[in-house]
């Protein structure tokens, strides 16, 4: 009992010290009590029965004594593991010895044996050492055992495992332990406190869960005995991810090629990263670099999830041909790891730019008088596409006066390139076309006005160049007479007119005392009272004269015609009443019927209808007796004179001429009937004076002048026969028509002066001695009366009031 309490003490490290302690008391008790000590060494596990030692020859016993002194061996430990063969005296095994359960790891196994003799009493000690052998391997508790370990634990790091037990002692206890072969792992022994060895795993390179996930290793613990056993226990390191991957692009640097032309969406390149991680390790989101610029966020767009580049905006090769664009792919690890590539993007150049024209100078006004070769303007086309793309020419319409002169790169000058006339065209709109040379070509077009400044070059221009002016006589100084007008291509104060008339003489008086000029519109004003009778018409020469400088003028007639109005009242000539007395005609009682009793004659020094003349029996003292003959102014018998009749006969002759208002004079003619008297005598053979030596030149150059006339009108009569024929055929009227006469003056005038003006003053004559009878006589005073310079009087009467 007092062994196997032994025995459970050595359990515990110091209980064993103090099973020590009281085993020594015990061994020094009993060594003074036994001299001497026997040892006997077996080994453990050794069959029963075998022999452990000759106890009886050891003790210095016979035979016969061991069988009579009863001779037994007690264990201190309780359990018999001994016996004594009686017979032999041999200490021989009597049940299983296990070292390990009986002296655990203690390095010396000694059993302590009491052997008791009897008769006397003798007690004596004996020791059988059990020796160790190797009988246990080293042995795992867990068999299989996982790690987890983070794939960035550092090189160095020991893991302890679990040591293997191994109950031998000694030689035959755990040596060692080995590992297999792994390139990451190694296992090292660590010695700790009683002896113990406990391996540890340590990591001799960085785990890569991406080369190998998990390592399987085989830990084999060995013993140090001979042959040595061993036991193994399974590791399986499983490797933790950890996130040590960057994202990888292929390539470093894509390069995308893309039209500016472009539409929004287009996919441009489908980016892809990998990463060796696992899970959100490796789970990539794209995105541009942190520094990516607006204008390049602004056109593009990447989708983070499948890395795919669209165009997000427009693209405009003018406004940036190229774009480096960082790409950053980040996945979800914690920290996260970023991997980067650099999309090259390069804008394909689209004819997308219509050329431009520029001004490079404001279009100049240019003179109408500019030499060819002027320039007005500096041009230069433009095109912000690149290559043919924005390659510009410039070119002209036809059709004006001005070409493009080319000067350094793409500048043109606008040059004058024929005469200009700003009164033609003052102002082109030059319709400039710009082509750049794509395929197909764009082109612009860009109208520039020129405007023409206005050189003094037309002189005024009057409406007509000569002006007829018909003035009624007897009008009011200061009255207009007509008004003259010119006009003026030119512009501005070229074009600005002054009036003036140049002064020259009408009858030895300057015509500036006639008539004067508006300058500012050219209306002339009258500053005297015309008498046709006198002044029958004139000329002014008007000029008009621009403002320009140098100024331009133009001259132009102005015909001033004054109208006869009917101012004078018919004179009567004969009978003339100059010798004061009543003038008296005689005539025989024997008388017949159309018996021509005398011929008034009166002139009227008005013309035309004005001077037509026309005799009419007013009052008479026997109406019956006496005619006038309305043309001729004869008077004549309608009768033959009767014996009843009265010698004396008085004839009131009212003479009227055919003007508006009406004129007219009367004489009064006494006529006596004398019985005797066969013969009339004219009264006029009384006052026929001496010819002289004048008047007979006067008379011949008047029979000239008569017979040229006569011939002249016949030729003009007949001529005019001719017309009138042919323009009643076509008109049905002929301007000699007495009808024609009764429109106003002017058209009388007209009709006068287109009809008759050969006859010209001589045609009044016409009218004033319409009759058949030519007296020479009385021509000569007619004559006399309507040259201007002769002096003579006659009786005038206005007598319209009455009439
Ligand atoms: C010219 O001017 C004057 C004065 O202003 C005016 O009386 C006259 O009628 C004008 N003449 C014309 C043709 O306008
Ligand atoms: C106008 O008449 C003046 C005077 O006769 C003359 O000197 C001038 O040359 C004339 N002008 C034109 C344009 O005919």
């Amino acid at each position: 009992v007092a062994l196997r309490s032994l025995f459970c003490w050595s359990r515990i490290g110091y209980r064993n010290w103090r099973w020590l302690a009281l085993w020594w008391r015990h061994f020094i008790l009993l060594w003074s009590t036994i001299d001497g000590q026997t040892r006997y060494t077996i080994p453990e596990e050794l069959k029963q029965g075998s022999v452990v030692g000759n106890l009886a020859k050891d003790l210095g016993l016979g035979l016969s004594e061991i069988f009579d002194r009863k001779l037994r061996v007690a264990s201190e430990a309780g359990k018999q593991y001994f016996n004594v063969d009686a017979g032999k005296g041999e200490l021989v095994v009597n049940e299983r010895i296990d070292r390990d359960t009986l002296c655990r790891q203690s390095a010396s196994c000694v059993l302590p044996l009491q052997v008791v003799i009897e008769n006397p009493l003798q007690l004596h000690r004996i020791e059988v050492e059990i020796r160790d052998i190797n009988d246990n391997s080293p042995n795992f508790l867990t068999k299989d055992r996982v790690l987890k370990m983070a794939e960035l634990t550092a090189v160095g790091a020991r893991f302890p495992l679990e040591s293997a037990e191994d109950p031998d002692v000694g030689s035959n206890s755990l040596k060692s332990y080995i590992l297999s072969k792994d390139e990451c792992f190694s296992v090292k022994v660590k010695d700790i406190e009683g002896g113990r060895k406990i391996p540890e795993l340590v990591l001799e390179k960085p785990l890569d869960r991406e080369k190998k996930a998990v390592h399987e290793l085989l830990l084999t613990a060995l013993d140090g005995g001979t042959p040595a056993r061993s036991g193994t226990s399974q590791i399986t390191v499983t490797v933790l991810d950890n996130n040590d991957n960057n994202p990888v692009f292929q390539k470093a640097v894509y390069k995308v090629r893309v039209n500016e032309n472009s539409e929004k969406g287009t996919s441009l390149i489908k980016l892809e990263a990998t990463d060796s991680d696992e899970g959100v390790n490796g789970e990539i989101e794209y995105s541009f670099g942190e520094h990516t610029l607006e204008s390049v966020l602004s056109v593009f767009d990447i989708d983070a999830v499948t890395g795919e580049m669209f165009l997000r905006g427009e693209l405009d090769y003018e406004v940036a041909a190229s774009y480096r664009i960082d790409i950053t792919a980040v996945d979800k690890g914690s920290p996260e790891m970023e991997g980067h590539c650099r999309v090259q993007v390069e804008v394909i150049d689209v004819n997308d730019n219509a050329p431009e024209i520029v001004l490079t100078s404001k279009p100049s006004p240019v003179r109408e008088d500019a030499p060819s070769g002027t320039v007005v303007a500096l041009i230069s086309g433009r095109d912000l596409d690149s290559g043919n793309n924005g390659k510009v020419t410039l070119q002209l319409t036809n059709g004006h006066p001005f070409s493009l002169k080319p000067s350094f790169s793409n500048n043109y000058a606008l040059v004058t390139s024929g005469v200009l006339d700003r009164e033609s065209s003052s102002e082109y709109n030059i319709e400039i076309t710009a082509t750049d040379a794509a395929f197909p070509p764009l082109t612009t077009k860009k109208t520039i006005p020129v405007s023409v400044i206005d050189v003094n070059d037309n002189p005024p221009k009057f409406s007509q160049s000569s002006y007829n002016v018909y003035l009624k006589e007897n009008g009011l100084p200061g009255s207009m007479l007509s008004s003259v007008s010119a006009s003026d291509l030119d512009f501005g104060d070229n074009a600005k007119i002054s009036y003036s008339i140049l002064d020259f003489k009408v009858q030895d008086v300057s015509v500036s005392s006639y008539v004067y000029i508006n300058s500012d519109n050219g209306s002339i004003y009258s500053m005297h009272s015309y008498d046709y009778e006198k002044l029958k018409g004139f000329q002014i020469l008007v000029q008009a004269k621009d403002h320009g400088s140098p100024s331009l003028s133009s001259n132009a007639t102005v015909h001033v015609f004054i109208l006869d109005q009917n101012d004078n009242a018919p004179a009567v000539i004969y009978p003339s009443a100059a010798l004061g007395s009543l003038p008296h005609q005689k005539m025989p009682r024997s008388t017949k019927a159309g018996y021509l009793v005398t011929k008034v004659t009166a002139v009227d020094a008005d013309s035309g209808h004005n001077a037509w003349i026309s005799y009419r029996l007013a009052e008479a003292t026997d109406t019956s007796l006496f005619s006038v003959n309305l043309y001729t102014g004869e008077v004549r018998t309608k009768r033959a004179v009767s014996e009843q009749d009265d010698s004396s006969q008085r004839l009131l002759i009212e003479i009227q001429d055919d003007g508006e208002p009406v004129q007219s004079s009367t004489v009064t003619l006494a006529i006596l009937v004398e019985d005797g008297l066969h013969e009339p005598i004219l009264d006029l053979r009384q006052k026929v004076p001496e010819p002289s030596k004048k008047s007979g030149r006067i008379t011949l150059y008047l029979i000239l002048s008569l017979a040229s006339v006569s011939v002249l009108s016949m030729v003009t009569f007949i001529i005019l026969a001719v017309k009138c024929v042919r323009n009643s055929r076509s008109s049905g009227s002929c301007c000699m028509r007495r009808d024609d006469f009764d429109g106003d003056m002017m058209s009388q005038s007209q009709s006068f002066r287109s009809c008759l003006s050969p006859m010209s003053e001589f045609s009044d004559f016409t009218f004033v001695k319409p009759s058949s009878t030519t007296d020479f006589k009385e021509m000569i005073n007619v004559l006399d009366a309507s040259l201007p310079d002769s002096a003579w009087t006659f009786e005038s009467q206005q007598v319209s009031g009455e009439l």
